[in-house]
């Protein structure tokens, strides 16, 4: 990354006079020598560290390791903190705040006198949110996510993170456990450093950034206590310092073609059902056409590849064992899958990356002629009058017996108003009802949270009823189950046909047809839409009254609209 022939962080450490030592004097204060200012490559490490992001709790020792990489190749690495979102502990929800890491990272960038960056997530929204800002700045970037906890260990058995809390969640309800029994359970889920170790967004995230060439082979599946995950770290400050000598940038590398594999990846690996939302906010960031419809296209000729919780029965650490993402990458690319030219941060293309990957362990790892699960079972799109602007469901997290299903609607305005019926033995509900939870969208919570996979009422777990369809415009966690239509967009608060459902009208599922019908008719909708109120501003200032001034629906990725799109690196100006 050069301006007028030399790196850009000259324009700072290479001045002179008065700004030149302003901007090389103070830095000295940490003790560095005079020639670290000598115009070699200054590297930024962003790390989302935080104690209050426990899933990231480990990133400044990753970034340590990092440093030693940009050092051996000649760089000069800073690390700096962007904004840490916890995934378990944030309010309202952690979503509200991805846009605000991406906006302040994109910033932190940009004013620094940085040459590339290194990324350091891990938490769900600290993949894309990085992402995003180095999509915005262009600045050469690899990323280093900080790898999955190790198994979870439960009484003789794998138990997955987050899969595992909805499980124990039914059974204390069911009478299965006992409370006391879950606290103990809590401490075996999650026992190291790390992310959580099901197929969730975490993970999902971690593999979109390795499928889009931006972290390095391998580096989504190494355990965060593993000393492959530091040696990968280390490998990364190498690299970094090559891309800003070859000014390979981000732009470069997630391509439309980069963006075509990561959808095609996600179907295979069984990823969550956000990387719909993050990806299409990341290829927002970069002028990347990208739509809701891709990814049904492009997903339907992927059959499920890793047998990973919580649509299989495995976890992050076997898939590691098994060979990790580039054993399925070979997989897709041997099979016309895969662009295998696309460029990524090695400086090879991912075909060249992937082609000698080697599966050691078939029963997690299948392969695409016998697959875990038949091409067309990953994420479906689903239009009709309920979701003008579209809807998704993780079909391989569905009850197959759902799929197609007409049910009557029983409607809530929050979660919080269902679950003050939902043990109600008395409540008017059976395993054919269409549970419809709503104002849980990007406005309307505010944040669209993962709160869409309500548990079910507690007559029909006591009846031994599994799974029921439900229907909200909020998430669902990456580590959940169930056949639960998401994302509708737009959302009720916005004014979308959600918010004009009422409790007995009759709502068809068709995943198949990828339909999603309210079967009520145009002039009794027109009649309810001339009744609606929307629902009064959840802030009056601060970030909330920013964002929900400004997000966008779900099926534009949930982006700030004044952030879409890039601003490069350039600050002409000087600060003295
Ligand atoms: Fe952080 Fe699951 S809570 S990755």
């Amino acid at each position: 990354m050069t301006v007028n022939g030399a790196l850009r962080s000259t324009q700072w450490f290479g001045a002179t006079g008065r700004s030149g030592m302003a901007y090389r004097g103070w830095m000295r204060s940490q003790g560095f020598t005079p020639e670290v200012f000598d115009g070699r490559p200054v590297i930024g490490i962003a790390t989302t560290w935080s104690e209050l992001a426990p899933c990231n709790v480990h990133l400044h020792r990753v970034a340590e390791s990092v440093k030693r990489g940009v050092w051996q190749a000649g760089g000069f690495p800073l690390e700096f903190p962007a904004m840490a979102l916890g995934e378990t502990l944030l309010r309202p929800t952690a979503m509200l705040y991805r846009n605000l890491l991406a906006m302040e990272a994109e910033e932190l960038m940009r004013a620094n006198p940085l040459d590339g960056v290194v990324l350091l997530s891990g938490c769900d929204k600290t993949t894309p949110g990085l992402l995003m800002a180095a999509a915005s700045v262009d600045l050469p970037a690899v990323m280093v996510t900080g790898g999955p906890m190790l198994n979870g260990k439960y009484q003789g058995t794998d138990v997955g993170s987050g899969t595992a809390v909805w499980r124990f969640e039914e059974d204390l309800v069911a009478g299965r456990m006992t409370q006391e029994e879950c606290v103990f359970a809590e401490g075996c889920m999650a026992r190291s450093n790390g992310h959580c170790m099901t197929m969730g967004t975490a993970s999902t995230m971690a593999s979109m950034a390795e499928a889009l060439g931006m972290q390095l082979p391998y580096s989504a599946t190494w355990p965060a206590v593993d000393a492959r995950r530091y040696e990968t770290a280390q490998r990364a400050g190498q690299v970094v310092v090559g891309l800003v000598r070859d000014d390979l940038r981000p732009s470069a590398i997630m391509t439309r073609a980069a963006f075509e594999n990561a959808i095609r990846v996600n179907a295979a690996i069984g990823g969550s059902t956000n990387a719909v939302i993050h990806l299409l906010a990341i290829a927002g960031r970069l002028g990347v056409p990208l739509s809701l419809d891709d990814f049904d296209v492009l997903a339907r000729d992927v059959p499920t590849l890793v047998n990973l919780q919580p649509s299989g029965q495995y976890l992050m650490e076997d898939f590691c064992y098994a060979g990790g993402l580039p054993a399925v990458m070979r997989e897709l690319a041997e099979n016309g899958l895969l662009h295998a030219d696309a460029v990524t941060v090695t400086g090879s293309a991912v075909g060249a990356n992937v082609a000698e990957a080697a599966c050691w362990n078939r029963e997690v790892i299948k392969t695409v002629a016998e697959p875990f699960q038949p091409a067309g079972t990953g994420t479906a799109v689903l239009r009709g009058n309920l979701a003008p602007g579209g809807a998704v469901i993780k079909q391989s997290a569905s009850s197959p017996h759902l799929l197609k299903h007409r049910g009557r609607a029983l409607v809530f305005d929050s979660p919080t108003d269902y679950y003050a019926v939902s043990n109600d033995p008395d409540l008017d509900v059976d395993e054919d009802t269409v549970l419809v939870i709503r104002y849980c969208g990007p406005r309307g919570y505010p944040g669209m949270p993962e709160v869409s996979n309500v548990a079910l009422p507690k007559k029909l777990l006591l009846g031994g009823v599994r799974d029921m369809v439900r229907i909200c415009d909020g998430r669902m966690s990456g580590t959940a189950y169930g056949t639960v239509v998401l994302h509708v967009s737009p959302e009720a608060a916005a004014g979308g046909p959600l918010a004009l459902v009422r409790t007995g009208d009759w709502i068809t599922l068709d995943v198949p047809a990828r339909a999603l019908t309210l079967e009520v008719s145009d002039d009794e909708l027109a009649a309810r839409r001339a009744q609606w109120q929307p629902p009064a501003a959840h802030a009056s200032r601060g970030w909330t009254y920013l964002y929900t001034e400004h997000v966008l629906q779900a099926d534009a990725g949930a982006d700030l609209d004044f952030l879409v799109g890039a601003s490069g690196h350039p600050v002409p100006k000087d600060s003295h």
